[in-house]
């Protein structure tokens, strides 16, 4: 597959098949987010691959978490817009998008908890990375080369057939990712991805994101 062509594929995918996904497939994953570039070479990641019994026993207890009300505290905020912003247009745009392709009316609560439920159970994908970094390091000072061998991870996943979902709602509860997971405590939870073969007869799997013009995000300087 080639570079752009990748880049312009992958999307998030939110539904996969069960089929698990071979061990040595997920270890040459890790193995090109291990190739990104970090800032003098720090590479300040560490990969913990979940699968199997353990991964549904997270599954479980983030889903028991959510519905006894926990307020999750994860490690690595991700969102932090106002809402008169155009950050939070977007969100809500996507949310839209989502909800119409699975049907969910915005006062159905039912429906919407069970949709956020699946984030939570990482789409039920047979298989989920956590990137983490150490707590040594100064916060936010990794998050950059974090992000690169985040987007190393998704980009290659495509070249075995394979689609994934950077999460946040993977790491709300970083407590059980700890027991489960064995995560240690020196070490900061960033993201989820979860990782398998797409569904793509799952509704939400159909939405395709939009992007801002690229003339509205750059500016040229010095160009005819
Ligand atoms: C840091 C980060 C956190 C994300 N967290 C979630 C999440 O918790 N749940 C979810 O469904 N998608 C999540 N996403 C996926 C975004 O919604 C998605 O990347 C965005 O809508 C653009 O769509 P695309 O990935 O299909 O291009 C996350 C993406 C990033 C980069």
């Amino acid at each position: 597959m080639q570079i752009l062509e990748a880049i312009t594929s992958r999307k998030s995918v939110r539904a996969f098949k069960s089929d698990p996904v071979p061990k040595h497939v997920l270890a040459q994953i890790v193995e090109m987010a291990g190739r990104a570039p970090s800032a003098m070479n720090t590479q300040p990641w560490e990969f913990i691959v979940l699968g199997g019994q353990l991964l549904e026993n997270i599954r479980k207890a983030n889903v028991e978490m959510l519905a006894s009300g926990k307020v999750p505290e994860p490690e690595h905020v991700v969102v932090g817009w106002t809402n008169d912003s155009i950050y939070r247009q977007r969100q809500v745009e996507l949310a839209k998008q989502l909800f119409v392709l699975m049907d969910i009316q915005r006062e159905d609560k039912e429906k919407r908890a069970r949709w956020m439920e699946r984030g939570f159970r990482y789409f039920d994908a047979p298989a989920a990375i956590i990137l983490t970094t150490d707590r040594s390091l100064k916060e936010g000072a990794p998050d950059l080369d974090i992000g690169a061998a985040m987007q190393n991870i998704c980009l290659a996943a495509l070249a075995f057939g394979l689609g994934t979902c950077i999460e946040d709602q993977g790491v709300m509860y970083p407590e059980v990712l700890r027991k489960y997971g064995g995560i240690p405590e020196t070490k900061r939870i960033m993201i989820a991805i979860a990782i398998g073969y797409p569904d793509w007869d799952f509704p939400a799997n159909k939405v395709q994101s939009s992007r801002e013009p690229v003339e509205s995000t750059t500016t040229w300087r010095g160009f005819d």
